[in-house]
C-alpha cells in the first residue's frame, strides 16, 4: 500500500481528487467506484471545481456506489442517492444512465444485489474504487466479522456505525439498521483502490488496518492483499501509525525522483 500523509483535510481532498482526475484523463470511459459519508465531500468539491474550471469530463464515465440504506427511497434526504446528487452528480456532466447506486427499496433484495454485481461485471469491472473507512474498520458497510470474500448483499449495521451516522439524522433511532452493500470480495476486484481518512477518531483504526493483521474484525485490513492501493490520510488520522516516518520518507524519495525524467511507472503520480 502506498501511504500518503497530508497536512489537513483540504490537502487530502486535493490529492484524492487528483488521483481520480488522473484516472479519468487516462481513460475517459473509466468505471469509478464511489463512496458516501463525510470524508469524500471535499474530494467531490474539488472534482466539481476541476470540471467547472478545467473541463474535467465525466461524460463517458460509469459509476457504481458502494452502498445504500435499506428502506430509504432515492428522494429521502439521507439516502445515498440523494447524497451523490447533492455532492457530485448534479454538478458535473455525468450521464445519468451510467450512474449506479444500490436500490434501498428493491423488492427482491437478493436478486437486486446479484443484478448489481452483474452490472459491474458488464461494465468491465471497476477501474478505481474510492473508499472511506468506518471507525470500526468497515469499508462500505462490511462491518466487523463480514466475510472477506463477501459480495453485494444485505448487511445489519453495527451499533458503532449507527452511532457514528446518527449525526446525519434528526435522532439515532432514525438511522436505518440495514443496508445493501458491495462485499469485500467485490471491492477487492477493483483494479485500483483509493482509501481516504481524516480526523483523530480514525487514527486507531488506520493503524490497525495498515499495520495490523489481516482480519475480518477490521475488514479494511483486507486491502493489504490488494496489489494497487493508495491510502491518503491527514496528520490526525495518521497519528497512531508506527511507521509514519517511513511512509513520509518514501514519499520524499519518490518526489526527488519525480524531479528527474524517469520511466519508472510507480513514480507517475498525478500532476
Ligand atoms: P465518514 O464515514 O466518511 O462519514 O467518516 C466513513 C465510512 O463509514 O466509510
Amino acid at each position: 500500500m502506498e501511504i500518503i500523509i497530508t497536512k489537513g483535510y483540504d490537502q487530502l481532498s486535493s490529492v484524492a481528487a487528483r488521483i481520480i482526475r488522473r484516472q479519468i484523463r487516462r481513460k475517459p470511459d473509466s468505471v469509478l467506484g464511489l463512496a458516501t459519508g463525510g470524508t469524500p465531500v471535499g474530494t467531490y468539491k474539488e472534482l466539481i471545481r476541476m470540471h467547472k474550471e478545467e473541463g474535467l469530463d465525466f461524460s463517458k464515465a460509469t459509476t457504481f456506489n458502494l452502498d445504500e440504506y435499506l428502506g430509504l427511497p432515492p428522494t429521502h434526504d439521507q439516502s445515498y442517492h440523494h447524497f451523490m446528487r447533492q455532492n457530485l452528480f448534479n454538478h458535473v456532466n455525468i450521464n445519468p444512465e451510467r450512474i449506479h447506486v444500490p436500490d434501498g427499496m428493491a423488492e427482491d433484495i437478493d436478486r437486486h444485489c446479484q443484478w448489481y454485481e452483474e452490472r459491474i461485471r458488464e461494465a468491465g469491472g471497476i477501474d478505481l474504487q474510492l473508499l472511506g473507512i468506518g471507525s470500526d474498520g468497515h469499508v462500505a458497510f462490511n462491518e466487523p466479522g463480514s466475510s472477506l470474500g463477501s459480495r453485494t448483499r444485505l448487511k445489519t449495521l453495527a451499533e458503532q456505525t449507527i452511532k457514528d451516522n446518527a449525526r446525519f439524522f434528526a435522532k439515532e433511532e432514525d438511522v436505518p439498521r440495514f443496508a445493501l452493500t458491495m462485499g469485500v470480495g467485490t471491492i477487492m476486484e477493483a483494479r485500483e483502490i483509493l482509501l481516504i481518512a481524516n480526523g483523530k477518531n480514525k487514527a486507531a483504526v488506520c493503524a490497525e488496518f495498515i499495520e495490523g493483521p489481516v482480519t475480518a474484525r477490521v475488514t479494511a485490513s483486507m486491502l493489504q492483499l490488494h496489489p494497487r492501493v493508495i491510502v491518503v490520510l491527514d496528520e490526525d488520522a495518521a497519528s497512531q501509525l508506527k511507521q509514519a516516518d517511513y511512509y513520509r520518507w518514501v514519499q520524499e524519495q519518490k518526489q526527488r525522483l519525480r524531479d528527474v525524467p524517469s520511466q519508472v511507472s510507480f513514480l507517475r503520480r498525478p500532476a
